[in-house]
């Protein structure tokens, strides 16, 4: 077996070569794993990190001597023009971008303000664009792949997590006009699903989750306040409860750089592949039907102020 290629499921080998996989968001989570999972299949890996001492952790957990850092913010411009000039100057090409870079804002939307909703979008959304302008003239050289991650909320917008799946419906839809552009270019463009997996992002989620409420205007906060700290328990309870794990996460991202016709999207776990599903099958108000035990109860709204009776005007809440 050549030093670049590693056997693919179907016990063929599969090219490595032509420059390096760079995975964004590699200092934490699921980026890390993949980060090191690539480097364990032979690939060369640029890993974007923010922080030195992040890169050189990993450097230090490197089993082959085939991984390197790059320090990049997406929402960074200068940054990402940095990392494409990184590829210029030591690679002939790049075999892979991975997009994993990310932010989780759960909150309801009437506590998110446009700071905060601005950061999630430049993070998930305008960050990985950033990134593939940047670094598509490697990637045509090496025929490369591009391989975004999005969410199994990238098909379902659930209450309070809208500024997030926002975020992600975006992230679905650039890919899918990007496949079509590149279509004759010899750049592959796959989506990886990942349903709840549990990596650090969870405990931010929490954490963004209580500047959210006490930003808010207090009678704002009143009114969400019970609903929503019951939704984040049981959001981080199924996250906990989730048997899916980063491996499972980096074999689908694998699989989207070596699969010889690769697929327009791979979902990992369960939840993702449902989500997809519903999000296929059922209609709007069935759909909503799933998720009506999540917002405030009507007693909870008119704690707040009058709230119209079914018969009013148009059928409450719509
Ligand atoms: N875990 C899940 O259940 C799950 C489910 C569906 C989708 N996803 C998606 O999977 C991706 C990775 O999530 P994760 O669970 O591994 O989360 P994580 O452990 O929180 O990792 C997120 C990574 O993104 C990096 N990052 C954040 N803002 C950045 C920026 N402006 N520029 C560059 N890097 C930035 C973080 O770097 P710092 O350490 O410097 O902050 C970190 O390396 C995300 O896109 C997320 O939406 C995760």
């Amino acid at each position: 077996m050549s030093r670049n290629a590693w056997w693919n499921a179907k016990g063929r080998a599969a090219d490595t070569s032509g420059g390096p996989v760079l995975v964004t968001g590699a200092s934490s989570g699921l980026g890390r794993e993949c980060a090191l999972d690539l480097e364990r299949r032979g690939f060369e890996v640029l890993a974007g990190v923010r922080r030195v001492e992040d890169g050189e952790k990993l450097l230090a957990r490197s089993s082959r001597g085939r991984l390197e850092y790059a320090i990049i913010d997406v929402t960074d411009e200068e940054s990402v023009e940095a990392s494409a000039e990184f590829v210029r100057s030591r690679h002939p090409g790049l075999r892979g971008l991975v997009n994993n870079a990310g932010i989780a804002v759960s909150a309801p939307l009437e506590t998110v303000d446009s700071a905060t909703l601005r950061r999630q979008l430049e993070t998930n959304v305008v960050g990985q664009l950033a990134m593939v302008r940047a670094h598509l003239p490697h990637l045509r050289r090496s025929r490369g792949r591009i391989v975004n991650i999005t969410s199994g909320l990238g098909r379902v917008a659930i209450p309070y997590l809208g500024a997030y799946a926002a975020a992600q419906f975006a992230k679905e839809a650039l890919s899918d006009a990007l496949r079509r552009e590149l279509a004759t270019s010899g750049v592959g463009v796959s989506v990886v699903q990942p349903g709840a997996i549990m990596t650090p992002i969870w405990g931010k989620i929490s954490a963004l989750a209580d500047d959210a409420l006490s930003s808010a205007p207090p009678a704002v906060a009143a009114v969400y306040r019970a609903s929503f700290t019951a939704f984040l328990k049981a959001n981080a309870g199924a996250a906990a409860e989730s048997t899916t794990t980063p491996q499972q996460f980096a074999d689908a991202v694998a699989r989207a750089l070596t699969d010889s016709v690769p697929r327009t999207r791979y979902r990992v776990g369960p939840d993702a592949r449902t989500a997809d599903l519903l999000s296929r099958i059922l209609p709007d108000r069935l759909l909503d039907r799933r998720f009506a035990a999540v917002p405030p109860t009507r007693e909870e709204w008119e704690k707040a102020g009058p709230v119209p009776r079914p018969d009013d005007r148009t059928p409450w809440p719509y």
